[in-house]
């Protein structure tokens, strides 16, 4: 359908909580969520949640298609997570475990940051039928769909940052790789 462009830190609708959707299966959701699969493969984002593209709603999606075994080349070395559309995301941690690594934010270009997650994470929704999803996860995973929901609670990830001097520009932080923005 369209890449859209992608609001950047400081927009009012990052900064806001996010609606339910309410109707499944709709020409409207099914337009967004191809928009935004458009826009995130355009950018190779790990994954993208609707207020990044000006929309309001609490849906986002994350991971990769299988495109002839293509490796995002973010993440080479990250587990592959699947291509999956998420709709009025509930998060339960698993567990008190907590880990740092590394993120990117699309609304946030060019820079890195080292942010503490759940290591486990049991989370349900639906899909654009309103099928539902339940899953449990860890690691990339878990820490993608952290991220991407937080964007449903007007959350980005340097808000979560616990020690601002791991944060910074990731060719200053990354200089022998070609990191691109996510
Ligand atoms: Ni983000």
């Amino acid at each position: 359908m369209a890449i859209r462009p992608v609001l950047r830190m400081g927009e009012p609708c990052l900064l806001k909580e996010a609606v339910s959707i309410e109707q499944f299966d709709t020409p409207e959701l099914h337009a967004l969520i191809q928009d935004m699969e458009d826009t995130m493969q355009h950018l190779n984002g790990a994954g993208i949640a609707a207020p990044q593209i000006g929309e309001s709603v609490r849906v986002i999606i994350f991971g990769q298609k299988k495109l002839d075994g293509q490796i995002n080349p973010r993440y080479p070395d990250a587990d592959a997570v699947p291509y999956t559309v998420l709709i009025n995301p509930v998060l339960t941690p698993i567990g008190a475990e907590v880990e740092e690594g590394w993120e990117g934010c699309l609304s946030v270009p060019g820079m890195r940051g080292v942010v503490p997650r759940h290591l486990r994470l049991h989370y349900t929704g639906f899909d654009q039928y309103g099928s539902p999803v339940d899953r449990l996860v860890s690691g990339f995973h878990a820490r993608v769909v952290q991220h991407e929901c937080d964007h449903l609670d007007g959350i980005l990830y340097p808000m979560r940052i616990t020690n601002l001097k791991k944060f910074g520009y990731s060719d200053v932080f990354f200089p022998n790789q070609d990191i691109q923005d996510d």
